[in-house]
């Protein structure tokens, strides 16, 4: 077999070997059904125990009450953008958005073809290099949408912006499952599944079931959060294979501790990286502000962009892959998710180390 490289990709994003490989050896009979996952009718048996396991375990790792639904949907965290508002914000026709990068200001402009939307904070004005730590809430606000993790600009918030009464929405899509959250904390919560969960082609909405109420009958049958859930996320066709091995990640993380453990690896393998970074007298210069600091999507810069091309060509050629920042804003981003080795981080630090000597 052709050696594995050290993906650090934004997304779609590293899975784990184990799961990889069992997919592996299940891809042409999944255990019982006499053919692939792929061929199964989703209204088998056999699909029903795969789809029904994956919303169990996510159960156990998030510890989601039955006053939650879990849906598996298509789309992307991009329709979500639009299903949030188009659900949650009548009857008020109004909504709170903490803008932290492109991602929270996309999710704005299609709540804006909703309804009325209030900027609670952004940190525009530094090119979103710091997460906001006050907000200028509104008290009749259907609901407040934020970010956890901005995966462009790498910062992430370190707690829940705290919201009272009005439902808290937010968008998961870099970092859900890198540790324990309070899900009672949240309404609803998005995330597309290919940085932390499984390849792309299914989106995780977790919706706290009184919210389920707000969606309209108006609305498009697809786009209507009530319909899925009153289907068990099986009103059409669900993304089958996608969410198959999202159940193996989920059994993944169960098996090697749960999220405490996951967490406690994580913030390990990004301190070996900051670390380095900020030991290297500012040849490798992080661009967020340091109590931002994202676990999962590690930005920094060198001193001209031609240094920055030279070192992402030497690192591909040596097997480190997909370190180029996004193409907004450039500079460098090693993306080091749940499913990404703490090895990897260990002999990134080492070759960023050489580079540094010979450059
Ligand atoms: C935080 C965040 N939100 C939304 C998206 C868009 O997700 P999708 O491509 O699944 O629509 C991304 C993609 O990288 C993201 O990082």
């Amino acid at each position: 077999m052709e050696k594995r490289v050290y993906n650090f990709s934004a997304g779609p994003s590293v899975l784990p070997e184990e799961v990889l490989k069992q997919a592996q050896e299940e891809l042409l009979v999944y255990p019982g059904a006499g053919m692939s996952v792929m061929e199964m009718s989703h209204r088998s048996k056999n699909f029903n125990d795969i789809f029904v396991a994956a919303q169990n375990d996510l159960r156990k790792l998030l510890d989601i009450s039955d006053n939650y639904t879990i849906l598996f949907l298509q789309g992307g965290a991009t329709l979500q953008f639009s299903m949030v508002p188009l659900n949650l914000m009548p009857p008020a026709n109004k909504a709170d958005y903490i803008v932290t990068g492109a991602w929270s200001k996309k999710a704005v402009k299609e709540a804006k073809r909703v309804g009325e939307v209030n900027i609670a904070a952004t940190s525009e004005d530094s090119n979103f290099t710091y997460i906001p730590k006050e907000f200028n809430l509104s008290e009749d606000a259907a609901y407040v949408h934020f970010t956890s993790n901005n995966t462009i600009f790498g910062t992430q918030f370190k707690t829940e912006p705290e919201t009272g009464n009005i439902p808290l929405v937010c968008d998961a899509s870099s970092d859900i499952l890198h540790k324990k959250i309070d899900v009672n904390k949240y309404g609803l919560i998005y995330a597309g599944a290919q940085k932390n969960m499984g390849p792309a082609g299914a989106t995780l909405v977790i919706i706290r079931n009184d919210l389920l109420e707000r969606s309209s009958d108006e609305l498009h049958t697809y786009l209507n959060y009530s319909i899925h859930a009153s289907k068990n996320s099986l009103y059409n066709t669900p993304p089958a294979y996608t969410v198959y091995i999202i159940g193996l990640v989920y059994k993944w993380l169960l098996n090697m501790g749960g999220l405490d453990e996951m967490y406690k690896r994580n913030v390990e393998k990004a301190e070996i990286l900051y670390n380095y970074i900020d030991e290297s007298d500012g040849y490798y210069r992080g661009t967020a502000a340091k109590e931002d600091r994202s676990l999962m999507n590690v930005t920094f810069r060198m001193a001209t962009e031609e240094l920055e091309k030279k070192f992402i060509a030497e690192a591909t050629e040596k097997g480190f892959v997909g370190l180029k920042g996004h193409r907004s804003v450039g500079g460098l981003r090693a993306s080091i998710y749940n499913a990404f080795p703490k090895k990897g981080v260990e002999d990134l630090v080492q070759f960023m180390s050489d580079f540094k000597k010979n450059n």
